[in-house]
C-alpha cells in the first residue's frame, strides 16, 4: 500500500491533465495558426518587393546587357551583375545611387526625352511597369549594402 501511495494522486490527476493538455494543443494550434499566418504576410509583403534575380536581371538582359555586358560594354558600362551596376560606367555619373533612384543616371538615360540618348537607344522606351521594377530594384536600399561595401573594398 504504501508503495503505491505516491501514484494515487497521479492516477486520479492523470485524465485532467491529459485534458489540459488538448486545450494547450489547441491552443497552441491557434497560436501556430496565427504564426503562420503572419509569416505568410510577410511573406506575400516581401514578394511584393523587387527581387534582383527574378525581376530585374530579365529586363536587364532583354534590352541592355548586349551594349553592356561582357562582351560588349558601351561607355565601360556593365549591367550584369550588381557590382558593375554600381561601378557605372565613363561619365563618372553613378549609374546607381542605391536609395534614389531618381538621382541615378542609369534612370535618367531610360527616361531621356532624346531617343537617341534614351537607353536602349532608338528604340521605343521601356514600359512603366518595367521602369517602376528598375526603380523599385534601385530604391531598396539595404539590398545594396553588400555590393557598396564590396565595391569600397575594391577601391582601397
Ligand atoms: C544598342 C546598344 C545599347 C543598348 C541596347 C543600351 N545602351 Fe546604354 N549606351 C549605349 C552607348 C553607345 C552608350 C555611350 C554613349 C552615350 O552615353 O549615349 C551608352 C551609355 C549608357 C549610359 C551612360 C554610361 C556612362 O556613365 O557614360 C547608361 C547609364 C546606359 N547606357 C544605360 C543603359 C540601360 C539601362 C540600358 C537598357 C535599358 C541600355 N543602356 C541599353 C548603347 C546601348
Amino acid at each position: 500500500m504504501n508503495l503505491l501511495a505516491p501514484s494515487a494522486p497521479r492516477s486520479v490527476a492523470a485524465p485532467w491533465s491529459w485534458i489540459d493538455n488538448r486545450r494547450s494543443v489547441g491552443r497552441l494550434l491557434r497560436l501556430g495558426w496565427v504564426v503562420s499566418g503572419l509569416t505568410l504576410l510577410s511573406t506575400v509583403g516581401r514578394s511584393g518587393e523587387v527581387d534582383y534575380e527574378r525581376d530585374v536581371v530579365p529586363l536587364l538582359q532583354q534590352y541592355c546587357v548586349d551594349c553592356h555586358g561582357p562582351d560588349v560594354a558601351e561607355a565601360n558600362l556593365r549591367l550584369d551583375s550588381l557590382l558593375n551596376s554600381l561601378r557605372g560606367g565613363d561619365s563618372g555619373e553613378a549609374a546607381v545611387v542605391p536609395g534614389a533612384s531618381e538621382q541615378s543616371y542609369l534612370i535618367a538615360r531610360i527616361l531621356h526625352s532624346d531617343p537617341s540618348a534614351r537607353m536602349p537607344p532608338d528604340s521605343p522606351p521601356l514600359e512603366a511597369d518595367e521602369i517602376a521594377l528598375l526603380k523599385g530594384w534601385i530604391d531598396d536600399a539595404p539590398a545594396w549594402s553588400a555590393t557598396q561595401a564590396e565595391l569600397a573594398e575594391q577601391k582601397v
